[in-house]
């Protein structure tokens, strides 16, 4: 099985994504503040790995505060929270993650627990989130895969894989359960540019796993689409608004609409903890941008002239009338969204 992140004495190991499918290195971050980096530079990247690797770095940082003060304790804990919740503002698994470490705190300090009772209470939570984050992924899948017919071929853009969550995957996930469910299922990988988490992360996560998989560039996508070679799009999440909306990889959308065109059901694949319910529309999700090197440059080379405008969003927004079907691990949300994802939420 894959190892994307793990909680370890000495701090949190996890495989760095930036620098495969060439070299697979598991460094271990030992502080806070490198965790935060971590996820800035995209060490560890896709929604629930963030979620879990922020998790983790809370509970390193209380661990290693270094005082015997409740009330200097509490002003720390506010800070590492605050540091390790400014690092990516998309994926709203990071800011779920956070709010369930400082809720915990907040309980366990009403109910009089030592210092010593909330380091320890905050590593458990963590590593809890880790074990439970597969769990999700595991029955998302076997929802999902009832969608996917025997003999499909599904297309799916950037990585929402076991690389991007503790394990397993969500719309890989939905993948690997459909084949454990004894269909024959192929892939088709869009590389994803700009940081091609396509090319190298889905293409080398499913070769691992003997699963048959074609990478194709982003542009064409249609074309494979309009020649009758794909079946269904599955992708994942970093946010979902209460009307459906999805934000997602930068490049979502165009494969929705293409999807659309050519009458081929596009899927979502995402955990309850993806749905941001307080937010009325796509419209409010933050975008992220990023730098603009990872458009000029892959790997170093030089692509475009120096001093070119630039811009980098990382993600973009589908807007829900393009989505055919929100699979959850409390099951599948089916239009209108607002209704369907409102009911599974409050399950
Ligand atoms: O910028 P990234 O690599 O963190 O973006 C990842 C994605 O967009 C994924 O599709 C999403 O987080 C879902 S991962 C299960």
């Amino acid at each position: 099985m894959i190892k994307t992140l793990e909680w370890t004495d000495e701090g949190v190991m996890m495989i760095d994504q930036r620098l495969l499918p060439t070299e697979e290195i598991y460094p271990v971050f030992t502080t806070y503040e490198e965790v935060a980096t971590a996820i800035r530079e995209m060490v560890v990247r896709g929604a629930p790995a963030i979620g879990v690797a922020a998790a983790m770095g809370v509970a390193l940082g209380a661990r290693d505060s270094g005082t015997d003060d409740p009330a200097e304790f509490e002003l720390t804990f506010d800070r590492i929270c605050n540091v390790i919740g400014s690092t990516r503002p998309t994926a709203v698994n990071l800011f779920w993650a956070i709010e369930r470490m400082r809720s915990l705190y907040s309980r366990l300090k009403d109910e009089g627990s030592t210092l010593g009772e909330i380091r320890t209470a905050l590593i458990d939570e963590a590593k809890g989130m880790h074990d439970e984050d597969i769990e999700i992924n595991r029955s998302m899948g076997r929802f999902g895969a009832e969608l996917i017919p025997d003999g499909a071929t599904v297309l799916t853009h950037c990585n929402a894989g076991a690389l991007a969550t503790a394990g397993y995957g969500t719309a890989l996930g939905v993948i690997r359960a459909a084949i454990e469910a004894g269909k024959k299922v192929a892939v088709f990988a869009d590389e994803t540019r700009p940081f091609l988490q396509g090319a190298r992360l889905t293409a080398w996560e499913l070769q691992k796993d003997d699963i048959p998989v074609t990478l194709i560039t982003d542009n064409m996508a249609g074309h494979f689409m309009k020649k009758g070679q794909i079946d269904c799009v599955v992708v994942g999440a970093d946010r979902i608004a209460a009307n459906g909306d999805v934000a997602n990889k930068i490049g979502t959308y165009s494969v929705a609409v293409l999807a659309k065109e050519n009458n081929i059901p596009f899927y979502v694949a995402a955990p309850i903890s993806t749905l941001d319910l307080t937010l009325a529309s796509g419209d409010l999700i933050p975008i992220e941008e990023r730098n603009q090197e990872e458009v000029t440059h892959v790997k170093g080379a030089q692509l475009a002239p120096a001093g070119i405008r630039i811009a980098n969003p990382a993600f973009d927004v589908t807007p829900n009338k393009y989505v055919a079907a929100i699979i959850t691990e409390r099951g599948v949300a089916r239009p209108p969204f607002q209704e369907s994802l409102r009911k599974l939420a409050d399950n």
